[in-house]
């Protein structure tokens, strides 16, 4: 039976900055899980792209003295050049200034005002630009006169005639819909849990607070301060609220409106993947549109937490935003991908330090897996003549292969619940097993003793660094396509399937090579 296909999306990027490791980081679990996914025989859809429009980006063109069309041209394709820095395997890079998004949003507001969910009101409150969102009074604080909103972002009073969407009335749905078990169609599932609570008891309170008056938690979708953006159908004084605009990418890119298109088939989107900042936006109104306009809301929305640096808040004023190019530079690709996932549970907040990341590196990639890699390969080399031993007695592999067996399961498993860190570290403990198993079985010395063994224990080990490359793609695409080039393994026998069928005794071996530098920091 044909496996469903699958939608995951990062957030699009705002391009009112240069990326950083927090943008890297959403994109980088999307990629895995992505590969993962294809590699186990789904077809993916995988889509990231960039934010244009909005008062954040107009007045970061203003302040770089560019038109914001070619200002965002420019930003943009930083973000594209990121993809390709950071070896993202992205179906589509969607930018909201280009003709078919725009097209979906006017698209999209019609079917919301057709079906009397969208009206024209004034609106009065506090807006926060650099975060584009409305907060109530008494989410604020005061500091020198100024209100500042929880985000640390300061508000201004704004007062103008504004179209609102009748969030209020959907909000007892959206509750309804977060509480259905498991494997319901209509279930949107809210991770971590801990989000999944501050959602619920965020809308839970906004309806006991104006039980009497609904249309108090309704919200502006529209504004006519400025004009970088989608323009309101019929009514071209307003531009549409940048979220609207932005979060509807996700159905852009399926074809929508078009509902006949080869893409739709993979809308509702499995996974949205967004920080922990971004959640209500995702959770709340995203679904709350997409049921007004009668489509389907997302199944899953994950929500992951914010990277530190070396203790401190990543912040433009303190300088010390991590630039994930140099990142790479320095560490190399994979090992920074690997870390990334590899050193906080994914949901969680996480200290970035390079002392970590050289000790992921050191220890973990090149000492655990590189080695146990080399010793395998270069043993095979000198005393099989290059060439893959056969399986040999199962007894002796047993104490090894039982484990990895079992891997592939348990690595999907926990990909399922975006456990990251927890498929790594699963594979990890294998590496350190076989680690212990050549050390035990001490193949060298069986050259001369029992040659029959050494070959069965070699075939063995080899059987394990398979399994363990082909697990680890997603994680390390470039490294890992080398150990399996090394272990022999040809392209098309590479996927989850391929596992389970045995790679043919005498298949020649190239020279084994080290598969990751060290970094020693005390010297660089
Ligand atoms: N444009 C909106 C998203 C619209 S989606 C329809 C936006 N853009 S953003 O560029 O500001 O942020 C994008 C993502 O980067 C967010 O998910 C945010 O959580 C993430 N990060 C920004 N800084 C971060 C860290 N320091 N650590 C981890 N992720 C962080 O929001």
């Amino acid at each position: 039976m044909a496996k469903p296909p699958i939608y995951y999306t990062t957030p699009i990027y705002y391009v009112n900055d240069r990326p950083h490791i927090g943008h890297a980081y959403t994109s980088l679990a999307t990629d895995v899980l992505a590969r993962f996914r294809r590699l186990d025989g789904h077809e993916v859809f995988f889509l990231t792209g960039t934010d244009e429009h909005g008062q954040k980006v107009e007045k970061a063109a203003q302040d770089a003295g560019e038109d914001p069309q070619a200002f965002t041209d420019r930003v943009s394709q930083a973000f594209r050049d990121l993809t390709a820095t950071m070896g993202f395997s992205n179906d589509d890079f969607i930018r909201t200034t280009e003709p078919r998004h725009k097209a979906a949003c006017v698209a999209l507001w019609k079917v919301l005002a057709e079906r009397g969910e969208i009206y024209l009101g004034d609106y009065e409150g506090w807006y926060a630009v650099r975060d584009e969102a409305f907060y109530g009074p008494d989410e604020l604080t005061e500091r020198d006169g100024v209100k500042y909103a929880p985000s640390g972002a300061p508000v201004e009073w704004v007062r103008e005639p504004s179209y609102f969407f009748r969030l209020g009335r959907w909000l007892p749905e959206l509750l309804r819909r977060y509480d259905l078990p498991e494997g319901d169609p209509e279930r949107i599932d809210i991770q971590p849990e801990s989000r999944r609570n501050e959602v619920r008891a965020f809308i839970q309170q906004g309806l006991k607070d104006f039980a009497e008056r609904p249309e108090k938690l309704d919200l502006s979708v529209s504004r006519t301060s400025f004009t970088w953006g989608v323009k309101v159908p019929g009514d071209e004084a307003h531009v549409m609220y940048v979220w609207l605009d932005a979060l509807t990418n996700y159905i852009t890119a399926a074809g929508y409106p078009d509902t006949t298109a080869p893409r739709w088939k993979f809308w509702p989107a499995d996974v949205h993947f967004v920080g922990k900042d971004i959640v209500r936006f995702h959770t709340i109104y995203w679904p709350a549109f997409l049921l007004a306009a009668g489509l389907p809301a997302p199944r899953r929305v994950f929500a992951h937490g914010w990277w530190t640096n070396e203790g401190q808040k990543i912040s433009k004023s303190l300088g010390n935003v991590i630039d994930p190019v140099a990142l790479v530079e320095e560490f190399g690709l994979d090992p920074v991908r690997y870390f990334l996932l590899r050193e906080v549970p994914f949901g969680q907040d996480g200290d970035f330090s390079r002392k970590a990341l050289a000790n992921r590196l050191n220890g973990e990639l090149a000492d655990a897996l590189g080695n146990l890699a080399n010793r395998t390969l270069s043993l095979i080399q000198r005393n099989c003549e290059g060439r893959l031993p056969a399986q040999g007695d199962p007894a002796v592999g047993a104490p090894l292969l039982g484990g990895v067996q079992a891997l592939a399961g348990q690595v999907r498993e926990r990909l399922d619940r975006q456990e990251f860190h927890l498929a790594l570290e699963a594979i990890m403990a294998s590496v350190r097993e076989a680690n212990g198993y050549i050390t035990q079985e001490a193949p060298w010395a069986l050259k001369k003793t029992d040659p029959v063994r050494m070959a069965a224990v070699l075939r063995a080990l080899h059987d394990a660094l398979r399994a363990y490359a082909t697990l680890l793609q997603p994680f390390m695409p470039g490294s890992m396509a080398a150990l399996l080039d090394q272990l022999g393994v040809p392209p098309d026998a590479r996927d989850f399937a391929a596992l389970a069928m045995p790679l043919p005794e005498g298949t020649p071996l190239p020279p084994p090579a080290p598969l990751f530098r060290k970094i020693d920091l005390a010297a660089a």
